[in-house]
């Protein structure tokens, strides 16, 4: 787990509530808003900017499933995967597919924001089977976008193709042309100087930082050159009393998967500055456009990730908190400064709280999220904290033999470097993480040994120790039961205890 860097962010976003806009007076304003009085005049604005792969060590916000593609639908849809059915990242698992072009997709958040008058614009990576020709590739721009300029596949920074409103764009890679990460801000800062004033914009920016290959600009590529890992938490502990997977890695680590994820680790960082420029530009912007007071800007990511943790040299895709957690940062009209909200928040409510800013009713939502709104803004409406949350995730692997791992089996995949595999086909587990009465986590595999993991994170925040068999039976089955619940919920259902 490495610590958020992003300096200018924290700065831009966690500074004070814009000057004569006190937090009471905004709140009001925003509840009324809300109401749709005759005063209001414009709802605020909004921009969401999504990472690929950034952990975080502070508070911040859950995913409901550690994996980009299926990730991504639940930020776009409001749904746990059982219920948008997209499991993994490829075409075969629904990323994209024609299944989800024509189910999820169709009543995603920016269809709602667009019946509200938003005018809306995407930049960057959306679902990484995106823009192939099966499914209508580039042309294929889904509903509710105004402007959209969006990778085909997977992150990359260089050497890409875009769809640009439905035509292929392609990219080089000369900096000035093509980095990606400052192409999509371009992009971003031009629909800002098309906007008409009367309607509110929602701006979504997916840059591919800090995912791999870990490009920076050039102006980065010799930040940060001796930075480690941090050797902490569960960095290179052995996972002896864990599921099968983490079970294997050579415990320690060999010297050359030290080496390479301190490498890795240090890459990201460098990604990262350009996302910090991105930031503090937009940030700019706003403020000339005297639209600052009047937008919520959220920063997260998809999933988390880690470098070293239980000896896993690099990845995601565990149900650790170290893969499950992500930043949130929020700033916006009625927000107060520099607080962290203990409340916790899962990617699948992201959507509903953006709709909810926007004046949608969101209890006509088929949703399976919830609104942190009320947490946000202190305002007339009641709120009401989430007791637990589901996380599930179907585990990757291929059939085939790896040849640069003659020793391995078939089934599992991400098997760098050293060999050290990070999931396979059998890593498919669902976990109830508990707030309300404990800080509990429980998880099931579907595995050969149906395999069971739980952790007191009170008493135990790294997951150092699988208390199963120590666990009061009753308190087992109870969230057993909760579990099975959650995963047929649908909608209410979810929010439900
Ligand atoms: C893909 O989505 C369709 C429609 O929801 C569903 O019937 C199918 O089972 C899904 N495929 C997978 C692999 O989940
Ligand atoms: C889609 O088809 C076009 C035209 O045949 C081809 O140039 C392009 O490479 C294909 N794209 C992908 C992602 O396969
Ligand atoms: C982009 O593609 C060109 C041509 O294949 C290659 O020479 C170059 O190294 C690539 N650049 C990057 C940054 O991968
Ligand atoms: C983005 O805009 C800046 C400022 O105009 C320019 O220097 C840079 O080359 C642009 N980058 C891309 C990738 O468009
Ligand atoms: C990155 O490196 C440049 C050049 O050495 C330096 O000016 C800048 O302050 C560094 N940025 C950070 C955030 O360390
Ligand atoms: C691994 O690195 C440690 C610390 O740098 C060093 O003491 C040790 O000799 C190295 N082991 C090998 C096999 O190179
Ligand atoms: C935010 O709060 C922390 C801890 O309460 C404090 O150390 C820090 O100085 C505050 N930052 C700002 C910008 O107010
Ligand atoms: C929101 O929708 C619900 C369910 O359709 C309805 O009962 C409620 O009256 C609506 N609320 C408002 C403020 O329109
Ligand atoms: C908020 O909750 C309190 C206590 O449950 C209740 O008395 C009050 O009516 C609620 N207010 C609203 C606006 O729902
Ligand atoms: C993704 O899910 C589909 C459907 O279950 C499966 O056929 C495919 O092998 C999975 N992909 C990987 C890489 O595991
Ligand atoms: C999971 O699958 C792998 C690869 O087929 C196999 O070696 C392993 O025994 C399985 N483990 C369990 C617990 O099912
Ligand atoms: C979890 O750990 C805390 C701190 O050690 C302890 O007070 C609490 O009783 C534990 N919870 C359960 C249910 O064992």
């Amino acid at each position: 787990m490495a610590a958020l860097l992003l300096g200018k962010t924290h700065r831009n976003l966690l500074k004070s509530v814009p000057e004569g806009a006190p937090g009471l007076l905004v709140s009001l304003a925003l509840f009324t808003c809300l109401l749709r009085c005759a005063e209001c005049v414009k709802p605020s604005n909004m921009i969401l900017i999504v990472t690929d792969d950034l952990d975080v060590e502070l508070g911040g916000m859950y995913t409901a499933t550690p994996l980009c593609c299926p990730s991504r639908s639940s930020i776009l849809s409001g749904k746990y995967p059982h219920n948008h059915m997209v499991h993994n990242n490829s075409l075969s698992g629904n990323c994209s597919s024609k299944a989800w072009q024509t189910g999820p997709e169709m009543q995603a958040f920016p269809v709602y924001l667009s019946k509200m008058y938003y005018q809306t614009f995407y930049g960057g990576k959306y679902l990484n089977q995106y823009g192939i020709n099966e499914t209508g590739g580039v042309k294929h721009v889904p509903p509710g976008w105004d402007q959209w300029h969006v990778l085909v596949g997977n992150s990359q920074y260089y050497n890409y193709t875009l769809s640009v409103n439905g035509k292929a764009e392609v990219h080089k890679d000369n900096y000035e042309k093509d980095y990606l990460t400052d192409l999509i801000l371009n992009r971003s800062l031009n629909f800002l100087d098309s906007q008409s004033p009367q309607h509110p914009f929602f701006i979504m920016l997916c840059p591919p930082a800090p995912h791999s290959p870990w490009t920076a600009a050039p102006a980065y590529q010799n930040n940060f050159t001796d930075v480690k890992a941090p050797r902490d938490g569960s960095f290179d502990k052995p996972g002896k009393d864990k599921h099968w997977l983490l079970r294997q890695p050579v415990n320690p680590m060999t010297n050359s998967s030290i080496d390479y994820l301190d490498n890795a680790f240090r890459k990201r960082w460098q990604t990262l500055l350009s996302v910090d420029d991105m930031v503090e530009k937009l940030v700019k912007k706003l403020e000339v456009m005297k639209e600052l007071d009047n937008t919520f800007i959220f920063f997260t990511s998809d999933n988390g990730y880690h470098t070293g943790q239980f000896s896993l040299p690099i990845d995601k895709r565990q149900l650790y908190e170290f893969d499950i957690r992500l930043p949130l940062l929020v700033r916006g009209p009625g927000i107060k400064p520099n607080q962290t909200l203990q409340d916790p928040v899962v990617n699948i409510d992201l959507p509903v709280t953006i709709l909810d800013i926007a004046g949608v009713n969101i209890s006509t939502l088929d949703m399976d999220g919830q609104s942190f709104l009320p947490q946000l803004v202190p305002s007339f409406r009641n709120s009401t904290s989430r007791p637990d949350f589901l996380v599930e995730y179907t585990g990757e692997g291929h059939f085939t033999k790896d040849p640069d791992c003659p020793k391995l089996g078939p089934g599992v995949s991400q098997c760098f470097p050293d060999c050290v595999c990070e999931d396979a086909f059998n890593n498919t587990y669902a976990c109830v993480r508990t707030f309300k009465d404990s800080n509990f986590q429980y998880c099931e595999f579907a595995d050969d040994e149906a395999f069971v993991e739980v952790y007191n994170l009170t008493a135990d925040p790294h997951q150092l120790e699988n208390i199963v068999k120590k666990v009061d039976p009753a308190l087992l089955e109870a969230m057993n039961q909760r579990l099975i619940k959650l995963q047929s919920c649908k909608g209410e259902s979810c929010r439900q205890v």
